[in-house]
């Protein structure tokens, strides 16, 4: 296998689930949101919009709306992350976005098919941005699974995310706080037809 500088940062890039409460350099948030911007999207759309937010009391606000949210919502399956994330947010210390000091909300045109393709590209290119700069990320699906929660939607609409997208994804990003293990990749998931 070849091993360059991307290759390198691809492979070493963990999702961080602590980090310290060092707020990032402007010249690193501006990286990551160029970073985004960059990705593909179908068609050229570029219909997404990446809405950072550094500061902690909206942070903490958004949590408790989460918090709230995860109360009287019913998963519509029983994927073991969803079961997982409700059961956790009714814990005093709770904290979705594992107290990273900038979340990066990534939300898309409503009724467009490749809206979570474009935004998780992005994604991507957010985490190994963030990889390539000494920081640490993690994908954060909570408001993905709130994207209808009523109460959630008006605050985040407030903060300018319009109502009518939907909320694909999230990144939380920071400074590491704790390593990550290394979870093992799944043989068997390769098939090369020659
Ligand atoms: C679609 C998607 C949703 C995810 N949602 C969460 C999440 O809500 N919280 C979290 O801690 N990690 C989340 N992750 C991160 C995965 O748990 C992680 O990528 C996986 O365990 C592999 O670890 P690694 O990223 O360190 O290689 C998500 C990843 C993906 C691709």
């Amino acid at each position: 296998m070849i091993k360059n500088e991307v290759v390198n940062c691809i492979l070493a890039r963990r999702s961080t689930r602590k980090f310290t409460e060092q707020q990032i350099k402007e010249e690193q948030l501006e990286t990551l949101l160029e970073a985004a911007r960059w990705a593909p999207s179908g068609s050229n759309s570029q219909s997404w919009l990446f809405t950072a937010i550094q500061n902690k009391d909206i942070l903490l606000k958004i949590n408790e709306l989460v918090r709230e949210g995860f109360q009287h919502w019913i998963p519509d399956d029983d994927y073991p992350g969803k079961l997982g994330a409700k059961a956790s947010s009714s814990r005093e210390d709770y904290n979705f976005y594992y107290h990273a000091p900038t979340l990066i909300i990534a939300t898309n045109r409503p009724n467009y098919e490749n809206a979570m393709a474009d935004c998780a590209l992005a994604l991507e290119n957010i985490f190994l941005a963030a990889q390539s700069l000494g920081l640490g990320s993690c994908y954060i699906n909570h408001l993905h699974w709130l994207r209808n929660d009523q109460e959630l939607r008006n605050y985040l609409s407030e903060l300018g995310i319009p109502k009518e997208h939907t909320i694909c994804s999230s990144a939380a990003i920071g400074y590491i706080g704790k390593e990550s293990n290394t979870p093992l990749r799944k043989d068997g998931t390769i098939h090369i037809i020659r």
